[in-house]
């Protein structure tokens, strides 16, 4: 029965049609929202991850998460034109296959948004701490500026604190940034713009100075771990850095979210979402050819002689030994130390310094991604009203906003950045997964409803993203992937306690959403002077 709790499609669409967000967003400032939201910890830091797992062969790893981000945007745009309504993947499932497998979706992009701040919040403590030490040559003890190596034992996890126990500056970003949601950041508009201008930049001064310093010798051995890693490990090799690496194209969906915001959405958010995705791909492969080819990307192995997993305490002992200390992949800064190591110390501080100011609005995309999940499940009855409940005097949603804020800092204070990335990984791929199959199954249920962007080869182009999102998923560390499973079984348990009963389809109760000139304003429209939507100018 739970299965034919399908919100109608005509139903979502009359609630957009009564919205009174006001449309503002053209192709470009959809592009830059994509670009604002894409780019980050994923290149600035987990390229030293990536480099770990593969080696220079990174580069392939970097195309492979490419190529199953662009099946997926393809879906992705056909569906959010469809349905430009907030809920990004939620909201098409629950129109498409229901109730149930909605709330799982939800569940998931909680993984994807959340743990994201989480690991885009340490990434920036990484940044933090190098800059830091390259300015005033102060350091705070390792202990209080990482948290513990993970290691699995069945479904037990073992830490490690020998190097790293809590990661202060992690935790102070992560709150920093809820009490900026909590307030309401309406002056971010013009700061956002400044800061996509400040990433896109530091990225553009990293390519013009590594690639004239490109030695083409670093590039071999080309994949010193194979396609797959060696035998016995998971999450190595070429594949495995792809699986990871995916995190840094992870926000082109925050396109799809502001469909509701969007000038002619059916054009412009295909555009948005595409242009901002490719505008990256061909960022990051310059990126990673400057890095491998300016100093090098081969992987550290453990002191006697394994092959170790990034994060990993075998890692960690390595890159402590002065034999490494200068090595890529050891670094938690990856792009400025690449500058530095290259002599250019001044523009490697400078690009900590954008990283720094950057990586916060990265945070903030993702929380507020998060937030306005949180909304649309609440609105929808699977979750508490009251946890979505206007603040009086700040208009922001401060309930949802501090539990979702409190909950990043904890895992951004005791989980190393890649395995909080592969976590966000874990529930993306399942979020892009179902869209995948919500585009065909509408070919198939609604074949004749107006389809303003229509997937090109839809019947080749969606099973490969279905089929990438597999394949990545399956190639993420074994940890990352179990990770899904339990926290989907939790979501399961509390879909039957709570939202079963109280959901609003099931309660027959048409939504209108009136509740919605509550819902927060866009914090970080990208373009000065735009209105941002729920009626405050930036
Ligand atoms: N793609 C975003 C990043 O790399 C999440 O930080």
């Amino acid at each position: 029965m739970i299965f034919g709790r399908i919100k109608s499609l005509d139903a979502i669409l009359a609630t957009a049609e009564k919205k009174s967000l006001v449309r503002t967003l053209g192709p470009l400032q959809l592009t830059l929202l994509g670009v604002g939201a894409i780019i980050g910890t994923g290149i600035f830091v987990l390229t030293a991850a990536a480099a770990q797992k593969a080696g220079p062969g990174m580069m392939w790893s970097f195309i492979i998460a490419g190529a199953v981000c662009a099946f997926a945007a393809l879906c992705y745009s056909e569906i959010a034109s469809m349905v430009p309504v907030s809920g990004s993947a939620y909201t098409y499932t629950y129109a498409v296959v229901g109730e149930l497998l909605a709330w799982m979706v939800g569940w998931a992009l909680i993984l994807e948004y959340a743990v994201a701040a989480s690991a885009v919040s340490v990434g920036w403590s990484g940044y933090f701490m190098g800059l830091m030490k390259s300015l005033t040559g102060l350091e705070l003890p390792q202990a209080l500026s990482a948290g513990p190596a993970w290691t699995m034992n069945g479904f037990i996890p073992n830490a490690d604190f020998s190097h790293g126990v809590i990661n202060i500056p992690a935790i102070v970003v992560a709150l920093a940034v809820t009490a900026l949601l909590v307030i309401g950041t309406t002056e971010s508009a013009r700061v956002n713009a400044v800061l996509v201008a400040v990433k896109v930049a530091a990225l553009t001064a990293f390519i013009a100075l590594t690639l004239p310093a490109l030695d083409t010798g670093n590039f071999s051995p080309f994949a010193p771990n194979g396609w797959f890693g060696p035998e016995g490990t998971s999450g190595m090799g070429i594949v495995g850095a792809a699986a990871s690496i995916f995190f840094a194209y992870v926000g082109f969906d925050a396109v799809s979210t502001a469909a509701e915001e969007t000038k002619d959405p059916q054009r412009n958010v295909p555009i948005g979402l595409i242009g901002s995705l490719a505008l990256c791909t061909i960022f990051y492969l310059f990126v990673a050819a400057g890095a491998i080819g300016a100093i090098g990307a081969q992987p550290v192995v453990g002191l006697d002689g394994s092959v170790v997993a990034p994060g990993s305490k075998g890692f960690a002992e390595a890159c402590a030994t002065a034999a490494h200390a200068g090595d890529l992949v050891c670094s938690n800064e990856a792009l400025a130390h690449v500058l530095r190591s290259i002599n250019w110390t001044v523009v490697g501080n400078a690009l900590g310094l954008a990283a720094n100011l950057a990586l916060p609005s990265v945070i903030l995309m993702m929380m507020f991604g998060q937030t306005r999940i949180f909304f649309v499940m609440a609105r929808d009855g699977l979750l508490p009203e009251k946890l979505a409940s206007i603040h009086p005097r700040f208009k922001t949603p401060h309930i949802v906003t501090m539990v979702t804020g409190v909950f990043v800092a904890i895992a951004a204070a005791l989980l190393p950045v890649g395995q909080l990335a592969d976590i966000s990984n874990s529930g993306t791929l399942f979020a892009f997964f179902m869209v995948s199959i919500a585009v065909l199954v509408l070919r198939v249920r609604d074949p004749n409803r107006a389809r303003p962007f229509r997937t090109p080869a839809v019947w080749f182009v969606a099973p490969m993203a279905g089929i990438g999102c597999l394949f990545l998923f399956f190639n993420l560390p074994v940890d990352a992937q179990m990770v899904l499973p339990v926290w989907g079984g939790l979501g399961l348990l509390l879909y039957f306690l709570y939202g079963y009963r109280k959901s609003h389809v099931a309660r027959g109760i048409v939504e209108t959403h009136e509740q919605d000139v509550g819902i927060p304003p866009q914090p970080v429209p990208p373009m000065p002077g735009a209105h941002t939507p729920g009626g405050r100018d930036a």
